[in-house]
């Protein structure tokens, strides 16, 4: 079933595939994010490297698709974070890797920032 046309929807407000139901885990302060300096954390299980930058937060897998190395040691630069074991680069908004040797992108996860406490959807 094609999403079209709803995805901005879901980027506000997401949702599980399962159950419809927005889950918002409680992440850290964002004081507690220096801009462009990647933090690790781990919510329920996951892995979690969460950045700062541009403005924005972002949160993806804390871990690289080529080598299962944590992304939270790496470097951001703008958008992107660097992996710093062989300097893939993945796109911070969508997950995408720009750059070889990795070509699976990384997965995001939705964002909120309430009265600066940082939150991550990770359904
Ligand atoms: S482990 Fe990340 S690019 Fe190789």
């Amino acid at each position: 079933m094609s999403k079209k046309g709803v995805m901005g929807d879901f980027s506000v407000q997401p949702r599980t595939a399962n159950t419809g139901a927005t889950i918002w885990t409680v992440a850290c302060d964002v004081d507690d994010l220096a801009p462009d300096r990647p933090l690790g954390i781990r919510l329920a299980e996951t892995a979690i490297c969460l950045v700062r930058t541009a403005g924005e937060v972002f949160a993806v897998h804390d871990e690289c698709t080529h080598g299962a190395v944590p992304l939270s040691d790496g470097e951001v630069d703008g958008c992107t974070i660097e992996c710093w074991l062989h300097g893939s680069r993945f796109d911070l908004r969508s997950g995408e890797a720009l750059g070889p040797p990795a070509t699976e992108p990384v997965r995001t996860f939705p964002v909120r920032v309430i009265s600066g406490v940082v939150s991550v959807d990770i359904g």
